[in-house]
């Protein structure tokens, strides 16, 4: 039986999952913006609000959809995988109250306690500011200060590295949060390892499946200074691990997901890790329960296993299937709007070529592009408040695809911003050049 898919969300990471999903299904999507790429692919897009749980079991009646698959940790927070299970749509995606690994930092770091999951760091729940205040100035070291709730990954201050402690307290007792998690500085190099998941129900082995390692930049401009925003840019390499690890630093963290995956029997959909390669190796900075944004872009492409085949054997109580992945490395960089995060320019009109992101592959190398949260209108492409659109270079090598990258960056009119020095041979060395030190 052909396999009738209901995508949620409008973002980069989502129509890197259309573009996953249409070989073998036929593909509805909504969300809130209307992403031009998506709706290309798909067979109808509705502009429903992403956490409209209603309005999307609505629509997934309307077009009898058989599986469902949830990109942002709005709509899981708000129970859009719980009312579309409740309604026999079998979704790719946790419950809310699984979602909390994301979704509350607060019970996220209890969780990995409590079960004993490796890689935890030191960390210390508050409610009231002033004794968050008061652990900041008696601790030793440096923290990380992380509102409980979602912010986009935008909320936590790192002191000794964006902040001093002084301008840490005042974050607190200015922004008014309910709850906080105070967490020792982890130094080192981060990167990304995502894993599909099937519940326990009915399966006795292949619940959970990994995919190559991904090294996202948070923060805002080139060099890594500036504000955190939701991610600027990525790169993986042809294999498993990025330049800086070492294969064990890889299967570190596969035990990482595969231990929270053991604690979590009803989990399902893409667990992500969040990790910092330390000088006493593999920490988790954070989980995610949904493909990151840009991960996705990197890790999709290279997937030559039938995504359908991941959904449907998830839903039908079959072993997850090994995963083949193309080696290739992947360069991906994306194009926000002016002043993005802080001040982000909505409701520009933008151009983008599509023609010049083709010309940018070569023979041994692909270009990809992926509209993020642009809303296209009559009159043509607009800005929202968050990143435009990526390019994917696709080639042998990081420096290769790079080049790739920078080729169809090409395409990106006036008005955008972009991270230049992603997947640059200078940056990826500055990395193993840390980690090398680290190590000594
Ligand atoms: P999160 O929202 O938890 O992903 O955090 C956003 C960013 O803050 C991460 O990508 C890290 O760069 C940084 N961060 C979070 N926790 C820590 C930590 N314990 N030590 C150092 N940096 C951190
Ligand atoms: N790339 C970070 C995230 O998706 O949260």
């Amino acid at each position: 039986m052909s396999e009738t898919v209901l995508l949620v969300g409008g973002g980069g990471r989502e129509h890197a999952i259309a573009r996953a999903v249409v070989p073998d299904a036929d593909l509805y999507a909504c969300a809130s913006n209307r992403n031009p790429g998506i709706a290309e692919l798909a067979a109808e897009t509705r502009i429903v609000d992403e956490t409209d749980a209603e309005g999307i079991v609505a629509f997934a009646d309307d077009v009898g959809a058989t599986l469902a698959v949830v990109g942002p940790e709005s709509a899981l927070a708000a129970g859009v995988a719980d009312a579309l299970d409740d309604a026999g749509v079998y979704t790719f995606g946790p419950s809310a109250e699984a979602a909390r690994i994301e979704t509350d930092k607060a019970y996220q770091r209890r969780f990995m306690r409590e079960h004993g999951i490796p890689g935890c760091p030191d960390f210390e729940t508050f409610e009231d500011m002033d004794a968050a205040c008061d652990y900041i100035d008696a601790y030793d070291g440096d923290l990380a200060v992380k509102p409980a709730g979602l912010t986009g990954g935008k909320g936590v201050r790192v002191t000794g590295d964006q902040v001093t402690k002084a301008e840490a307290k005042a974050y607190l007792r200015d922004a008014d949060y309910d709850r906080v998690v105070l967490e020792e500085r982890l130094i080192g190099e981060e990167f990304t390892v995502q894993a599909f998941v099937a519940s326990e129900e009915r399966r006795s082995s292949g619940r959970i499946r990994t995919t190559p390692a991904v090294q996202d930049h948070k923060r805002a401009y080139e060099g890594d200074e500036g504000p955190n925003t939701g991610g600027m840019g990525s790169y993986s390499d042809a294999g498993s691990t990025l330049p800086f690890m070492n294969p064990g630093d890889y299967d570190e963290a596969v035990e990482v997901l595969e231990s929270t995956v053991d604690a979590l029997p009803d989990y399902k959909g893409v667990l992500y890790g969040q990790f910092m390669l330390t000088a006493d190796g593999v920490r988790v900075v954070e989980f995610n329960a949904r493909f990151g944004d840009p991960e996705a872009m990197n890790t999709l492409p290279v997937l030559e296993t039938p995504f359908c085949d991941v959904l449907t054997a998830a839903r039908d109580g079959d072993p997850l299937p090994e995963l083949d992945f193309d080696s290739q490395a992947t360069v991906c960089k994306y194009a926000v709007p002016a002043g993005y995060p802080t001040d982000p320019e909505a409701g520009a009109r933008i151009e983008v070529d599509e023609a010049s992101v083709a010309r940018a592959a070569t023979d041994d190398g692909d270009a990809l592009l992926f509209y993020a949260s642009v809303d296209a209108r009559e009159d043509g492409l607009y800005t929202t408040t968050s990143r435009a659109f990526a390019v994917v270079g696709l080639a042998e090598t990081i420096t290769d695809a790079e080049v790739i990258a920078e080729d169809a960056l090409a395409a990106a009119g006036e008005g955008l911003r972009i991270r230049h020095d992603i997947g640059t041979p200078d940056l990826v060395q500055r990395r193993i050049d840390h980690v090398a030190q680290l190590r000594d």
